[in-house]
């Protein structure tokens, strides 16, 4: 086949903030798709998203099918702008639909159907001005997110608060900076675990992935922050998580984390792949904290290969693994 592949390419702008391509794809995980879907067998065509206009593009340059990773390119739909296009060009893509990733980066929408499905998630109130009420029911300590954003932009430990006055702070703090609705949920301590998909052939959940925080404590991050990402085994900085994979868990508590993702998974509607974050309370509920239909690919970095890995699969195995499972309901091989 010919595959392309559309990412979005980290860049360097010091003019803007330090997470501002965070979502982005950097050049070691473009690499190692584009080297293993060649390895693969079949040919591949590189396409930046954020540089290409994808309907001149794919006019002159036809694919059988894309593999797309792209985040896209503007505002709270972003993520949906690649599929829709390719929808709208009639050619088979990897992963979930512009519907699903759409759906998946507004975080409090997802939550209300993870709600309605009886799936677990923390409590939450989304603000868009930071002068409303407080819902008496939500339970200090609380987390501030961005309700739209994804690889930890705008979470810091200080986004984690225990009282309104700095509560409110946060909110129209974040409100203003990421010009958008801020989320706040309860913060449950616990497990931090994530869990990836693979559909391929059957949709089956891949060893559940636990990140210990406990080794980074004495960098005062406690939990997977912006800063934790970006510079995770920075062991200057003490920014050292420990992964086990499999999580250490009783097999009942590990089956009850499945079945959690796989209902948030097909919830959400999502095709292919994708990775569910979960912290597990003190009585073992396991609560969704979002999903991922577009989790990072680097082989080395990303949370997603290391569960592929431990599941006995190689690079090449889940990037082909992604494109069988799109040919087959595609109708492709
Ligand atoms: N309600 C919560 N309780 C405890 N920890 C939380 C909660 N919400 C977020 N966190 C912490 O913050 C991290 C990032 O939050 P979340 O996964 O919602 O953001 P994201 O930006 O979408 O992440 P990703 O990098 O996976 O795209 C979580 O992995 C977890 O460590
Ligand atoms: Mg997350």
């Amino acid at each position: 086949m010919k595959i392309a592949l559309t990412y979005n390419l980290k860049e360097k702008d010091e003019s803007k903030p330090p997470d501002y391509f965070s979502e982005f794809d950097s050049e070691a995980t473009v690499n190692s798709i584009t080297s293993a879907i060649g390895k693969i067998g079949h040919q591949v065509l590189g396409v930046n998203v954020s540089k290409s206009d994808l309907f001149t593009y794919f006019k002159k340059n036809p694919v059988d099918m894309v593999f797309n990773i792209a985040e896209g390119k503007h505002g709270r739909f972003r993520e949906s702008e690649v599929p829709a296009v390719l929808d709208y060009l009639n050619i088979p893509y990897t992963g979930s639909s512009s519907f699903s990733l759409a759906l998946a980066l507004n975080k409090a929408l997802t939550k209300k159907i993870l709600k309605a499905e009886n799936i677990p998630t923390p409590n939450f109130q989304v603000f868009s001005k930071g002068s409303e009420e407080m819902d008496i029911d939500l339970k200090f300590p609380l987390i501030v997110k961005p309700n739209c954003e994804g690889s930890a932009k705008g979470i810091n430990k200080h986004n984690v608060v225990t009282n309104k006055a700095d509560l409110l702070q946060v909110v129209k703090e974040t409100i203003k900076l990421y010009n958008q609705q801020a989320l706040v949920e309860e913060f449950i301590e616990g497990k931090e675990l994530t869990v990836g998909v693979l559909e391929n052939g059957k949709c089956k959940t891949l060893p559940i992935l636990e990140i210990d925080f406990e080794n980074c404590k004495q960098s005062g991050e406690y939990f997977y922050s912006w800063r934790m990402k970006e510079y995770q085994g920075n062991t200057a900085l003490g920014l050292v998580p420990v992964f086990h994979c499999p999580a250490r868990l009783d097999k009942e508590v590990e089956e009850r984390v499945k079945d959690v993702v796989l209902k948030t998974h097909r919830a959400v509607g999502c095709l292919d792949i994708s990775r569910t974050d979960i912290r597990l309370d003190k009585n073992n509920v396991p609560y969704v904290l979002e999903i991922n239909p577009l989790p990072g690919l680097d082989p080395k970095e990303s949370n997603f290969p290391i569960m592929a890995y431990a599941a006995g699969m190689k690079y090449e195995e889940l990037i082909e693994a992604i494109i069988k499972s799109a040919s087959e309901r595609t109708g492709f091989n």
